[in-house]
């Protein structure tokens, strides 16, 4: 249950099919969005998607949706189904599903490939369910799926923008004019202007991954969330795009290497050993970031402290107020002009 009992800045469809104070979803993040994370994202007024594929089995992501519960105090909060990397035979994404069926988790946000196999069971349990897409056509397919929100990221986001690299601001007005269900626009996005600018263009929320890593609930080490807030708009590199697999991530010895095997033509199986998940569990753990593909958009440069997610939204709700009285005070009244 939201903290705040005071009424949030805006009513959108998404904060209706949420049921959220702010527009904003604190999209999945792979090993981070645990029940702390998602819990405090709850709190604090937002929605939070639990990483099903940080979790060890089916029964393990059963437990945690069961502490998220404890955590938050009610049923409300989400599961992140990510189909990316694609899935292998033991990850069993059709339990996985099931597991969200059975404990009655409200709402779910696919990625990274079409979810058609899994509707019929997210339907017939009255899941709410959002797919996240990379470009308009995805935006245009999961809208005919039948899905309930579609969420479209642009190229600064953290994770896997599309190849071309269309940007938030076409990606947020393109979204808007063409797909008629409830909308969500990610990528880049980490003050409260920006949310205001977002809503303006014609979207119902906002997906928000890389200005939350710092939030204190996120369990990755202090020292990473140092680096993070020290960093700026400059600090991601772009890899995999010659394996149709774009990532954004953190800068570092990791992402030099891969550029230099896929300018010399390595494929997927000489890249595992350099990309593959543990590597960034692993630099979470210690805080050295040196090794690991680890996933950060361009909003890295917004995150400037390391504090309760609940502060974080505060600030952002009075960027978001400051942004909505500047326009005010912009705005040519016509009976002024007359
Ligand atoms: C560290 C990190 C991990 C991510 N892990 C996932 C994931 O497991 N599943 C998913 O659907 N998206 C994942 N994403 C993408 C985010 O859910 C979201 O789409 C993206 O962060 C939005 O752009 P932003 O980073 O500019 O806010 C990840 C992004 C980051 C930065």
């Amino acid at each position: 249950m939201a903290e705040h009992a005071a009424p949030g800045p805006f009513r959108t469809r998404i904060t209706e099919l949420f049921g959220i104070r702010l527009p904003i979803l604190a999209a999945g993040l792979q090993w981070i969005s645990d029940a702390s994370y998602v819990s405090a994202a709850v709190r604090a007024g937002t929605m939070g998607f639990i990483t099903a594929r940080s979790f060890a089995s089916p029964d393990a992501v059963r437990d945690e949706i069961r502490r998220c519960r404890d955590l938050c105090g009610s049923d409300r909060f989400g599961v992140n189904l990510s189909m990316l990397p694609v899935p292998q035979p033991h990850e069993r994404m059709e339990e996985l599903v099931e597991v969200i069926a059975e404990e009655r988790v409200p709402f779910v946000e696919t990625a990274g490939r079409n979810p058609q196999l899994h509707l019929p069971l997210l339907r017939q349990a009255g899941v709410k369910h959002m797919h996240k897409v990379p470009t308009l056509r995805h935006a245009l397919s999961a809208q005919k799926l039948g899905v309930d929100a579609v969420c479209l990221v642009g190229a600064e986001a953290g994770g896997h923008p599309a190849a071309d690299l269309v940007g938030t601001l076409v990606q947020a007005t393109l979204l808007a004019r063409a797909i008629t269900i409830p909308t969500v626009i990610g990528g880049g996005i980490g003050t409260g202007e920006q949310i205001v600018a977002a809503l303006a263009l014609g979207v119902d929320g906002v997906a928000m991954g890389t200005r939350f890593l710092v939030a204190e609930e996120a369990w990755a080490h202090r020292a990473y969330k140092e680096r993070l807030v020290a960093a700026d708009e400059t600090a991601t590199a772009l890899v995999m795009q010659s394996l149709n697999n774009t990532s954004r991530a953190l800068a570092n010895e990791t992402t030099r290497t891969v550029a230099q095997m896929e300018r010399e033509g390595a494929g997927l199986a000489e890249l595992m050993p350099h990309i593959t998940g543990k590597l960034g569990r692993a630099a979470y753990a210690s805080g050295d970031a040196t090794h690991g593909l680890i996933s950060l958009g361009q909003a890295v440069t917004f995150a400037d402290r390391i504090e309760p997610f609940a502060a974080i939204t505060a600030r952002l709700e009075e960027e978001i107020a400051a942004a909505l009285a500047r326009l005010d005070a912009q705005r040519c009244d016509a009976a002024s002009l007359a």
